[in-house]
Protein backbone atom coordinates (compact mmCIF):
# COMPACT_ATOMS: atom_id res chain seq x y z
CA UNK A 1 0.00 0.00 0.00
CA UNK A 2 1.57 3.56 -0.58
CA UNK A 3 1.49 6.35 1.69
CA UNK A 4 -0.02 9.29 0.50
CA UNK A 5 3.30 10.87 0.23
CA UNK A 6 4.71 7.93 -1.99
CA UNK A 7 1.73 8.90 -4.65
CA UNK A 8 2.50 12.61 -4.15
CA UNK A 9 6.14 12.33 -5.38
CA UNK A 10 5.43 9.92 -7.72
CA UNK A 11 6.06 10.52 -12.04
CA UNK A 12 2.08 9.86 -12.24
CA UNK A 13 1.17 12.51 -9.35
CA UNK A 14 3.80 14.82 -10.88
CA UNK A 15 1.60 15.39 -14.27
CA UNK A 16 4.52 14.18 -16.18
CA UNK A 17 2.63 13.72 -19.59
CA UNK A 18 5.10 11.64 -21.47
CA UNK A 19 5.17 8.75 -23.59
CA UNK A 20 8.24 6.69 -22.61
CA UNK A 21 7.93 8.00 -18.86
CA UNK A 22 7.91 4.49 -17.13
CA UNK A 23 7.72 4.75 -13.11
CA UNK A 24 10.44 2.29 -11.59
CA UNK A 25 8.62 2.22 -8.39
CA UNK A 26 7.66 -1.43 -6.99
CA UNK A 27 4.45 -2.29 -6.86
CA UNK A 28 1.88 -5.27 -5.15
CA UNK A 29 -0.98 -3.27 -6.58
CA UNK A 30 -3.06 -3.32 -9.29
CA UNK A 31 -2.74 -2.67 -11.72
CA UNK A 32 1.03 -2.25 -11.15
CA UNK A 33 1.84 1.56 -10.85
CA UNK A 34 4.17 1.77 -13.85
CA UNK A 35 0.30 0.83 -15.93
CA UNK A 36 -1.29 4.42 -14.28
CA UNK A 37 1.30 6.37 -16.03
CA UNK A 38 -0.56 9.59 -17.60
CA UNK A 39 -0.52 8.28 -21.04
CA UNK A 40 -0.06 10.77 -23.66
CA UNK A 41 -3.08 9.38 -25.71
CA UNK A 42 -5.30 10.43 -22.75
CA UNK A 43 -3.50 13.87 -21.80
CA UNK A 44 -7.20 15.78 -23.31
CA UNK A 45 -8.46 14.00 -19.51
CA UNK A 46 -5.29 14.86 -17.40
CA UNK A 47 -4.92 18.05 -18.60
CA UNK A 48 -8.75 19.42 -17.99
CA UNK A 49 -8.57 21.27 -14.95
CA UNK A 50 -10.98 23.24 -13.21
CA UNK A 51 -9.55 26.86 -14.41
CA UNK A 52 -11.13 29.93 -12.31
CA UNK A 53 -8.81 32.52 -13.75
CA UNK A 54 -9.57 33.93 -17.55
CA UNK A 55 -8.61 35.88 -20.47
CA UNK A 56 -10.97 38.96 -21.29
CA UNK A 57 -11.40 37.63 -24.48
CA UNK A 58 -14.60 36.49 -26.61
CA UNK A 59 -15.60 32.66 -27.09
CA UNK A 60 -16.65 32.24 -31.13
CA UNK A 61 -20.13 30.80 -31.46
CA UNK A 62 -19.01 27.76 -33.03
CA UNK A 63 -17.01 26.95 -30.32
CA UNK A 64 -20.20 27.22 -27.71
CA UNK A 65 -21.51 25.36 -30.51
CA UNK A 66 -19.15 22.50 -30.46
CA UNK A 67 -19.56 22.26 -26.23
CA UNK A 68 -22.61 21.67 -26.48
CA UNK A 69 -22.74 18.66 -29.31
CA UNK A 70 -20.21 17.63 -27.52
CA UNK A 71 -22.48 17.49 -24.21
CA UNK A 72 -25.24 16.09 -26.09
CA UNK A 73 -23.32 13.25 -27.80
CA UNK A 74 -23.27 12.15 -23.75
CA UNK A 75 -24.59 8.60 -22.66
CA UNK A 76 -27.82 9.17 -21.28
CA UNK A 77 -30.22 6.18 -19.95
CA UNK A 78 -32.50 4.63 -22.70
CA UNK A 79 -31.25 7.63 -24.39
CA UNK A 80 -33.87 10.01 -22.57
CA UNK A 81 -31.89 13.03 -23.46
CA UNK A 82 -33.20 14.64 -20.68
CA UNK A 83 -30.83 17.90 -20.48
CA UNK A 84 -30.91 21.39 -21.35
CA UNK A 85 -28.42 24.17 -21.29
CA UNK A 86 -28.78 27.54 -20.66
CA UNK A 87 -25.96 29.55 -22.33
CA UNK A 88 -25.61 32.58 -20.52
CA UNK A 89 -23.22 34.99 -22.46
CA UNK A 90 -24.31 38.49 -20.89
CA UNK A 91 -22.17 40.25 -18.41
CA UNK A 92 -24.80 41.11 -15.85
CA UNK A 93 -26.49 37.84 -15.63
CA UNK A 94 -23.51 36.16 -15.30
CA UNK A 95 -22.39 38.85 -12.42
CA UNK A 96 -26.26 37.78 -10.95
CA UNK A 97 -25.16 34.30 -11.02
CA UNK A 98 -22.07 34.68 -8.90
CA UNK A 99 -24.79 35.98 -5.92
CA UNK A 100 -26.61 32.55 -6.08
CA UNK A 101 -23.37 30.83 -6.56
CA UNK A 102 -20.89 31.89 -3.72
CA UNK A 103 -17.85 29.25 -4.91
CA UNK A 104 -18.74 30.67 -8.25
CA UNK A 105 -16.83 33.89 -8.14
CA UNK A 106 -14.95 33.40 -11.27
CA UNK A 107 -17.69 33.88 -13.13
CA UNK A 108 -16.93 37.94 -13.16
CA UNK A 109 -14.26 36.84 -15.13
CA UNK A 110 -15.53 34.12 -17.38
CA UNK A 111 -16.92 34.85 -20.64
CA UNK A 112 -19.63 32.52 -20.72
CA UNK A 113 -21.65 29.94 -18.81
CA UNK A 114 -24.10 27.03 -19.07
CA UNK A 115 -26.49 26.26 -16.45
CA UNK A 116 -26.83 22.45 -16.87
CA UNK A 117 -30.66 21.54 -16.34
CA UNK A 118 -32.35 18.10 -16.82
CA UNK A 119 -36.50 17.49 -17.07
CA UNK A 120 -37.68 15.54 -14.66
CA UNK A 121 -40.68 14.20 -16.73
CA UNK A 122 -37.96 13.34 -19.42
CA UNK A 123 -35.91 11.54 -17.03
CA UNK A 124 -35.67 7.48 -17.83
CA UNK A 125 -38.71 6.44 -14.90
CA UNK A 126 -38.91 9.88 -14.04
CA UNK A 127 -36.31 9.18 -11.19
CA UNK A 128 -33.81 12.20 -10.78
CA UNK A 129 -30.96 9.57 -10.08
CA UNK A 130 -31.23 8.81 -13.81
CA UNK A 131 -31.31 12.42 -14.38
CA UNK A 132 -28.25 13.23 -12.77
CA UNK A 133 -26.36 10.72 -13.99
CA UNK A 134 -27.07 11.83 -17.88
CA UNK A 135 -26.43 15.39 -17.20
CA UNK A 136 -23.04 14.53 -15.63
CA UNK A 137 -21.85 12.44 -18.55
CA UNK A 138 -22.73 15.65 -20.26
CA UNK A 139 -20.77 18.36 -18.08
CA UNK A 140 -17.98 16.09 -18.04
CA UNK A 141 -18.21 15.75 -22.29
CA UNK A 142 -18.40 19.69 -21.77
CA UNK A 143 -15.09 19.99 -19.90
CA UNK A 144 -13.25 18.01 -21.77
CA UNK A 145 -14.24 19.12 -25.16
CA UNK A 146 -13.51 22.46 -24.09
CA UNK A 147 -9.71 21.39 -23.00
CA UNK A 148 -9.48 19.91 -26.09
CA UNK A 149 -10.26 23.42 -27.99
CA UNK A 150 -8.19 25.18 -25.48
CA UNK A 151 -10.98 27.30 -23.45
CA UNK A 152 -10.82 26.53 -19.37
CA UNK A 153 -14.16 25.69 -17.44
CA UNK A 154 -14.93 24.84 -14.10
CA UNK A 155 -17.93 23.08 -12.53
CA UNK A 156 -19.88 24.80 -10.07
CA UNK A 157 -22.14 22.85 -7.92
CA UNK A 158 -25.89 23.85 -7.39
CA UNK A 159 -27.68 20.81 -6.80
CA UNK A 160 -28.72 19.57 -4.36
CA UNK A 161 -28.13 22.79 -2.16
CA UNK A 162 -32.04 24.31 -2.21
CA UNK A 163 -30.59 27.88 -2.01
CA UNK A 164 -28.69 27.55 -5.04
CA UNK A 165 -31.75 25.95 -6.81
CA UNK A 166 -34.16 28.71 -5.87
CA UNK A 167 -31.99 30.91 -7.08
CA UNK A 168 -31.00 29.30 -10.73
CA UNK A 169 -35.30 28.71 -10.51
CA UNK A 170 -35.50 32.37 -10.06
CA UNK A 171 -33.04 34.25 -11.83
CA UNK A 172 -34.67 31.85 -15.14
CA UNK A 173 -38.08 31.56 -14.38
CA UNK A 174 -37.65 27.63 -15.23
CA UNK A 175 -40.61 25.49 -15.34
CA UNK A 176 -41.67 23.40 -12.35
CA UNK A 177 -40.16 19.87 -14.26
CA UNK A 178 -36.97 21.93 -14.64
CA UNK A 179 -34.25 20.79 -12.00
CA UNK A 180 -30.94 23.18 -12.24
CA UNK A 181 -27.95 20.85 -11.66
CA UNK A 182 -24.75 22.65 -12.18
CA UNK A 183 -23.30 25.83 -13.19
CA UNK A 184 -20.16 26.18 -15.61
CA UNK A 185 -17.76 29.01 -15.93
CA UNK A 186 -16.05 28.59 -19.72
CA UNK A 187 -13.45 31.34 -20.59
CA UNK A 188 -9.92 31.57 -22.18
CA UNK A 189 -7.34 30.15 -19.24
CA UNK A 190 -5.33 32.66 -17.83
CA UNK A 191 -3.45 29.72 -15.86
CA UNK A 192 -2.54 26.58 -16.47
CA UNK A 193 -2.63 24.45 -13.83
CA UNK A 194 -0.54 21.27 -14.50
CA UNK A 195 -1.69 17.63 -15.79
CA UNK A 196 -2.62 15.02 -13.03
CA UNK A 197 -4.72 12.34 -12.12
CA UNK A 198 -5.31 11.41 -8.67
CA UNK A 199 -4.51 8.10 -9.10
CA UNK A 200 -5.47 6.51 -5.65
CA UNK A 201 -4.78 2.41 -5.42
CA UNK A 202 -6.75 2.28 -2.64
CA UNK A 203 -9.68 2.87 -4.73
CA UNK A 204 -9.24 -0.14 -6.72
CA UNK A 205 -10.69 -3.80 -5.88
CA UNK A 206 -9.33 -6.65 -7.83
CA UNK A 207 -12.33 -9.50 -8.33
CA UNK A 208 -13.30 -8.63 -4.87
CA UNK A 209 -13.47 -5.87 -2.16
C1 LIG B 1 -20.28 18.39 -8.21
C2 LIG B 1 -19.14 19.38 -8.29
C3 LIG B 1 -19.31 20.66 -7.79
C4 LIG B 1 -18.27 21.59 -7.88
N1 LIG B 1 -18.50 22.87 -7.45
C5 LIG B 1 -17.51 23.79 -7.55
C6 LIG B 1 -17.76 25.15 -7.19
O1 LIG B 1 -18.87 25.52 -6.81
N2 LIG B 1 -16.74 26.04 -7.31
C7 LIG B 1 -15.49 25.67 -7.76
O2 LIG B 1 -14.61 26.52 -7.84
N3 LIG B 1 -15.23 24.37 -8.13
C8 LIG B 1 -16.20 23.44 -8.05
N4 LIG B 1 -15.98 22.14 -8.47
C9 LIG B 1 -14.67 21.78 -9.00
C10 LIG B 1 -13.84 20.96 -8.00
O3 LIG B 1 -13.44 21.80 -6.95
C11 LIG B 1 -12.62 20.37 -8.75
O4 LIG B 1 -13.07 19.57 -9.80
C12 LIG B 1 -11.73 19.54 -7.83
O5 LIG B 1 -11.09 20.38 -6.87
C13 LIG B 1 -10.62 18.80 -8.62
O6 LIG B 1 -9.81 19.70 -9.35
P1 LIG B 1 -9.69 19.65 -10.93
O7 LIG B 1 -11.05 19.90 -11.52
O8 LIG B 1 -8.70 20.74 -11.29
O9 LIG B 1 -9.18 18.29 -11.32
C14 LIG B 1 -17.01 21.21 -8.42
C15 LIG B 1 -16.86 19.91 -8.94
C16 LIG B 1 -17.91 19.02 -8.90
C17 LIG B 1 -17.74 17.64 -9.52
Amino acid sequence: MKTKNEIKSSPLAAGIVNKSNKSKLPSGDFPPHHMVNLNYKLNYIFARRSIRKYQDKAIPEEMLADLLAAAMAAPSAVAKDPWHFIVVQNRETLNKLTAILPNGKMLHQATAAFVVCGDISKAHRQQESYLLQDLSAAVENILLAANTLGLGTCWLGVHPREDRQTGIRQLFTLPAQIIPMCGIAIGWPAEQPEARTRYNPDRVHREKW
